[in-house]
């Protein structure tokens, strides 16, 4: 069974968010489906048990940050999961500066991260993918060995195909997320969880979901209206 994580991002008033778990309610399998909020209804979602996670986290547990949430509180709030390095925050936070103290801090929490990797496509058209793919990896990944890599889940998100409809082909995407499980196994000995996110929708599931090595889908803009969310995961197997 596969997982599929809804990234709200920035959406939502406290009325949409009633309305959306109103109109999911008794519909959504809460083992397999996890919620990535806005922090502000973190706890919605955890009233009604779904798995929820947080769309980032500080990379310090305390202290003079201001603005900032720590994971000590969103663990208050419910997580159980965390999204780590989404294309939006490396771009517009300076997050690669922060990915490997992120996501240090959220497996010694014992969160299950969503590390989010990805290509431009400047990158893409001058054949960097491979490269950029296990330089993130690798960033995320070292000085990590005290603390349980095995609740870590890959999301490859081609930063080109983010909120664009435009998705790789099936061949492109199979070929790429082999090679994330062939690199995490033969170099960190790690079986992970690949997810592919990137616009999907219910006009390309039935395509994704020939591709044979995907365990699950990171959906930003089609987890937004609940009727077509519950439409695309009844497709998902
Ligand atoms: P999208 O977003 O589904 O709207 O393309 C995915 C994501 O940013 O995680």
């Amino acid at each position: 069974m596969k997982l599929i994580c809804a990234n709200f991002k920035m959406n939502f008033l406290k009325e949409n968010i009633l309305n959306y778990l109103e109109n999911i309610h008794e519909k959504i399998n809460k083992d397999r489906v996890i919620f990535f909020p806005s922090n502000l209804y973190i706890s919605d979602f955890k009233k009604e048990n779904y798995l929820v996670g947080s769309q980032d986290i500080s990379f310090k547990e305390f202290g003079s940050l201001t603005g900032e949430t720590s994971i000590k509180q969103l663990k208050e709030l419910g997580i159980s999961y965390t999204l780590i390095g989404h294309s939006e925050r490396r771009k517009y936070f300076n997050d690669n500066r922060y990915i490997n103290a992120k996501v240090k801090l959220a497996l010694k929490n014992d969160l299950k991260v969503i590390l989010c990797i990805g290509e431009s496509l400047k990158e893409r058209d001058n054949n960097l993918t491979s490269l950029v793919l296990k330089k993130e990896i690798d960033e995320a990944l070292k000085n990590n060995n005290c603390f349980n890599l095995n609740n870590l889940i890959i999301a490859y998100e081609p930063i080109w195909s983010i909120g664009t409809s435009v998705i790789p082909d099936n061949k492109v995407i199979f070929k790429i997320v082999q090679e994330i499980k062939d690199y995490l196994k033969n170099k960190y000995d790690l079986n992970l969880k690949v997810l592919y996110g990137g616009s999907v929708n219910l006009e390309n599931i039935d395509k994704l979901e020939n591709i044979s090595n995907l365990d699950g889908y990171l959906i930003g803009g089609a987890s937004l209206q609940p009727e077509k969310f519950l439409d695309l995961i009844r497709i998902i197997k």
